[in-house]
């Protein structure tokens, strides 16, 4: 019985950082080399002594293939040479800092790029792949996952290759009470979500995984390690909702844990149009922004054999003798009924919202680092002030049902999402808004591919309407390069001032400024890396 919506919807977007050597500096150092790849293990190995063989590995190495596939969580990117993707020409898989630090280094020398993967989800699988011609170094963090979790001060250090089923796990492990707000996909690794935002069940209440970093560890273009104090207050921002990849390899996060009750309450009620689920969902439109904190209550919309099916799925920060009369008062149309709800602790809630059973089995699961998605998907997200008319509901309910394999998870905003200022982070979508979308398409064969990025594509445009507009918003975690391809003249500024705005809004020219400040040279660069400016 329990919701399992964590396939690719509730994945995040892992750090992605690459270094490039780009258009600002002189075309000498561009010229690929034949020794270039050895020249990068020279470098690397002269900073390391060769008993570090296992960290830096070629592509003729039989570890090289399950490494790279081990956290790729889209198929759409594995099938690199039919995409014209570009891999690694070496995966690095450092087990200590020095080992990142050198990598920066060599890759400068090297002429290469580098991205940086934590958990692998990221939505355009450009943590591990590439779209130019320029060869690139993958840093996979997958060794970088020890958390220290410190109850006493409320706090925990976590790495950045670690997901958030390990945070949560090692949470729980020493406190009942004590939780943290960030996704419910429990592989998703923490570098990128944090970095990006990170929101989760409990974001009402306490904001999002980036509005509870206190601290951070983080490599820059020049292999030097920095914290809060040593980077200072303009940076220590902008990787708090701006996305680590365009600012340096972040290392570690220390964030701040919050308090939650002993015993919650989870809960489901799902109603196809023939039980009146269309009026329950006009009502969720109006209520669930404006319900207490403590409520999260997401609907999920997705086809179900020849009907559009409703699913409303709640985690209650409180018991289920307080949370009947308040649904009873606020939402009667939904009918929730003691024998839809079930009292567990925070860790087993987690487990839910993940898609496991939640009383038989041990959250060791949340250990498990394979996701269970196996398949191919496209998603794309939208933001809304107001609720959808009748008349846009049916058109869109129409779309959906035209796709088998489609589903819509909606999120209501509010609480203390409206309180705090756009401006506090780089993460913008906060006051005015009442829910967000994210429509997400999945599919088994490579053949069906352009079929279904089409449905969702024309999706998105039926949508323009009822949705936020100049701009209109989006995740920076469901990362999409479908925005900015409208761009009208080709100047990359330009063109990525289109998502810019998309998703840090009225921030987008304070991340700029820091980009430029911190990185002039452009060193960390991807497909959709905060620009800089250019000089004067
Ligand atoms: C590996 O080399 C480093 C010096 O680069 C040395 O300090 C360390 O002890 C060596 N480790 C092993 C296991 O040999
Ligand atoms: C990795 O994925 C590619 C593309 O599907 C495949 O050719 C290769 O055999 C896979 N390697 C491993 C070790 O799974
Ligand atoms: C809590 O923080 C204080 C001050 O930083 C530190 O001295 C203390 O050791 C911390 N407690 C634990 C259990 O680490
Ligand atoms: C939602 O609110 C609007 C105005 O606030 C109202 O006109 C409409 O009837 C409400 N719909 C439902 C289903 O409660
Ligand atoms: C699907 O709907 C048809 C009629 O609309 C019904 O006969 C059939 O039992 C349904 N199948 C399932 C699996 O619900
Ligand atoms: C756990 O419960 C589910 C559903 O109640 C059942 O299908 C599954 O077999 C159980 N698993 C174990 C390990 O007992
Ligand atoms: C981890 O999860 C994967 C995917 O669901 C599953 O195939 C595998 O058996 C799990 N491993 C363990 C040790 O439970
Ligand atoms: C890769 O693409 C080829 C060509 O379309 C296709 O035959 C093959 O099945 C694809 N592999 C995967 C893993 O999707």
């Amino acid at each position: 019985m329990a919701p399992h919506y964590c396939h690719p919807n509730n994945m995040l977007f892992t750090t992605v950082l690459f270094l490039v050597i780009t258009t600002s500096l002189s075309s000498a150092a561009l010229i690929p080399t034949p020794n270039h790849g050895r020249s990068f293990q020279q470098c690397f190995y002269s900073h390391h002594s060769n008993n570090h063989t296992q960290v830096v590995i070629p592509r003729n190495s039989p570890l090289y293939s399950p490494l790279l596939n081990s956290s790729i969580r889209n198929n759409r990117f594995l099938n690199s040479s039919y995409h014209s993707l570009s891999k690694p020409e070496f995966i690095v898989n450092p087990t200590r800092e020095s080992h990142i630090q050198a990598t920066i280094i060599c890759v400068k020398r090297s002429g290469f790029q580098v991205r940086t993967r934590s958990g692998g989800h990221d939505y355009e699988g450009l943590s591990y792949s590439s779209s130019t011609h320029q060869k690139f170094v993958l840093v996979d963090l997958s060794n970088f996952r020890s958390i220290e979790v410190d109850i006493e001060n409320e706090t925990a250090w976590v790495e950045t290759g670690a997901t958030l089923g390990e945070l949560y796990y090692r949470i729980a492990e020493k406190s009942r009470v004590h939780g943290f707000p960030a996704g419910s996909c429990p592989t998703v690794g923490v570098g990128g979500h944090f970095s990006g935002g990170g929101f989760g069940t409990i974001f009402r209440k306490y904001g999002l995984a980036a509005d509870r970093v206190m601290d951070a560890r983080i490599v820059d273009a020049n292999g030097e390690i920095m914290d809060r104090n040593s980077m200072g207050e303009d940076l220590f921002w902008a990787i708090r909702g701006g996305g680590g990849a365009s600012f340096g390899v972040i290392l570690a996060w220390k964030v701040e844990l919050v308090p939650v009750p002993e015993i919650v309450t989870i809960f489901s009620v799902s109603r196809i149009v023939e039980q009146g689920g269309v009026q329950v969902f006009q009502k969720w439109q109006n209520v669930s922004h404006n319900l207490p904190k403590k409520l999260f209550l997401h609907a999920v919309i997705k086809p179900n054999n020849g009907t559009i099916q409703f699913v409303f799925v709640g985690l209650f920060l409180g018991r289920v003798k307080e949370l009947l009369p308040l649904m009873e008062e606020r939402f009667p149309e939904l009918g929730l009924a003691a024998e839809s709800s079930q009292e567990v602790s925070w860790i087993q809630s987690v487990m839910y919202f993940a898609g496991f059973a939640v009383n038989n089995i041990s959250s060791k699961a949340l250990l498990n680092r394979t996701s269970t998605f196996d398949g191919f998907f496209k998603a794309k997200s939208d933001y809304t002030s107001e609720p959808i008319s009748g008349l846009g509901l049916e058109g869109l309910f129409k779309r959906v049902l035209e796709q088998e394999s489609s589903m819509l998870i909606l999120t209501p905003y509010g609480g203390r999402m409206g309180e705090i200022p756009d401006s506090e982070t780089p993460f913008p979508h906060r006051r005015g808004y009442i829910y967000k979308i994210q429509y997400i398409v999945t599919w088994d064969t490579e053949e069906e591919t352009s079929l279904h990025m089409r449905w969702i594509r024309e999706l998105y445009e039926y949508m323009a309407p009822y949705v936020s507009k100049a701009p209109r918003a989006a995740y920076y975690n469901y990362r999409d390069l479908d925005l900015g391809r409208n761009g009208k003249n080709d100047d990359s500024y330009e063109r990525a001032r289109i998502w810019g705005l998309k998703y840090f809004n009225g921030n987008f020219d304070r991340l700029v400024r820091v980009k430029t400040a911190v990185d002039p040279s452009n060193f960390f660069w991807n497909e959709q890396s905060i620009p800089v400016l250019a000089s004067h």
